[in-house]
C-alpha cells in the first residue's frame, strides 16, 4: 500500500503515521517536504507530498538564523497551526527544538501535546538510544514519533558542525543500532540525515518502519528536502544532496525589481488597477469646494471595505 496519495488518487481522510508506517512495503518512496506557513503548505499539499515537515530550519531558512537551536516550542507551534489550518491532506510532521524534550518527561510531553494542539499529526525529535526515555513518555501520551538520525542539527555544537556522519565503521554500527533501537520503541518513521548511501541501506534493510532520507542516497523508503532548498530560495547554503527544482528567489526579486520600476516610471497603477468615480458622480462635484484638511489631505474616516469584501462593483 502506498500513502502517496498523488497516485493513489484518494483523499478521503488526511493521512496518519500508521498510513506511513505501513507504507515500508510499497515501491513507490515516500514524500515529505517542510513548510511553515500557509502559502507553502497550501504549496507541498497540492503537490501531493505525503508529510509535511514543520521543521526547525525554520529558524534557519524563515527566521534568518545560522543554526536550529533558536527556535522554542511556541514558534513551533505558531507555524504548525498556519499550516493546519490549510487542513492539508498530508500529515503534518511537527519538529520539537532544542531543548523541548532535553529537559524532563512532563516538559517533553507538555511540548510534544503543544505541536498536536497546534494541529501537528505526529511529532519528530533528533537523536538515538539516549532518547528513548523521551520517544516512550510521548508515545504514552498517544503522540506518534519520528526519529531522526546521522547528522543531527541540534547537536552542532558538539558534533562540531554540519558534517556527514556514519564514515567510519563505529560510527556507521551506532546509527544503525540507533536506528533499530528507535524503531523498536516505537518511532513510525525515522529521518536520516547526511550519512553514506551504504549506512541508510544498512538502517532501511534492518527496520520494519520507513527510513526518509535527506543526503543519505536512494536506498531510503522516502525523501526529504526543505521547501526553500527546492524552490531555490536559500542561496547562504547549497549542499551537494540539494536538487534545486526552480529558482524562484531569483523570480521572486525580478518580479518585485520590475514592480519597483513601473512605480518609479509612473506605470503603476494603471486605469485598469485603478477605482474610478462614476462619471456622474465626479461632474456633481465641485472639487474646489471641498474642505481640505491639513496639508490637503482628506483626513476625513472613510469606511474601507475588507480585502475580500473589495470588489469593482
Ligand atoms: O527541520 C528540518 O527541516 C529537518 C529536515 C532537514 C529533515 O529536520
Amino acid at each position: 500500500m502506498t500513502a502517496q496519495t498523488a497516485t493513489s488518487g484518494t483523499r478521503s481522510r488526511p493521512l496518519t503515521a500508521p498510513d506511513i508506517a505501513n507504507a515500508k512495503s510499497s515501491d513507490t518512496p515516500l514524500v515529505m517536504v517542510t513548510a511553515y506557513d500557509a502559502p507553502s503548505a497550501r504549496v507541498v499539499d497540492g503537490a501531493g507530498v505525503d508529510m509535511i515537515l514543520v521543521g526547525d530550519t525554520l529558524a534557519m531558512v524563515v527566521l534568518g538564523y545560522d543554526n536550529t537551536l533558536q527556535v522554542t516550542t511556541e514558534d513551533m507551534a505558531h507555524h504548525v497551526g498556519a499550516v493546519a489550518r490549510t487542513k492539508p491532506h498530508a500529515l503534518i510532521v511537527g519538529d520539537l527544538p532544542w531543548m523541548s524534550y532535553h529537559v524532563s518527561r512532563e516538559e517533553t510531553v507538555r511540548n510534544a501535546a503543544a505541536l498536536i494542539r497546534a494541529g501537528a499529526g505526529a511529532v519528530k525529535l533528533e537523536g538515538g538510544r539516549k532518547r528513548l526515555d523521551a520517544i516512550a513518555a510521548i508515545l504514552d501520551s498517544e503522540i506518534p514519533v519520528m526519529g531522526h538520525l546521522g547528522l543531527t542539527p541540534q547537536s552542532i555544537h558538539a558534533i562540531g558542525g554540519f558534517k556527514v556522519q556514519g564514515k567510519q565503521l563505529d560510527a556507521a554500527r551506532k546509527i544503525v543500532d540507533d536506528a533499530v533501537a528507535l524503531a523498536e520503541a516505537g518511532c513510525f518513521a525515522i529521518v536520516l540525515e547526511c550519512v553514506p548511501d551504504g549506512v541508510a541501506r544498512m538502517v532501511t534493510d534492518a527496520i520494519s518502519v520507513p527510513t526518509i532520507g535527506i543526503g543519505a542516497g536512494r536506498h531510503c523508503d522516502g525523501q526529504v528536502l526543505v521547501y526553500h532548498d527546492l524552490l531555490g530560495f536559500e542561496d547562504r547554503i547549497r549542499p551537494r544532496f540539494v536538487r534545486r527544482y526552480a529558482e524562484l528567489g531569483a523570480v521572486a526579486t525580478e518580479a518585485v525589481r520590475s514592480f519597483a520600476e513601473d512605480v518609479r516610471a509612473g506605470h503603476f497603477p494603471s486605469s485598469e488597477e485603478t477605482y474610478h468615480m462614476t462619471d456622474q458622480l465626479e461632474s456633481s462635484i465641485d472639487m474646489s469646494t471641498l474642505e481640505l484638511a491639513g496639508d490637503g489631505a482628506d483626513t476625513a474616516e472613510t469606511p474601507v471595505a475588507s480585502r475580500t469584501e473589495l470588489t469593482d462593483a
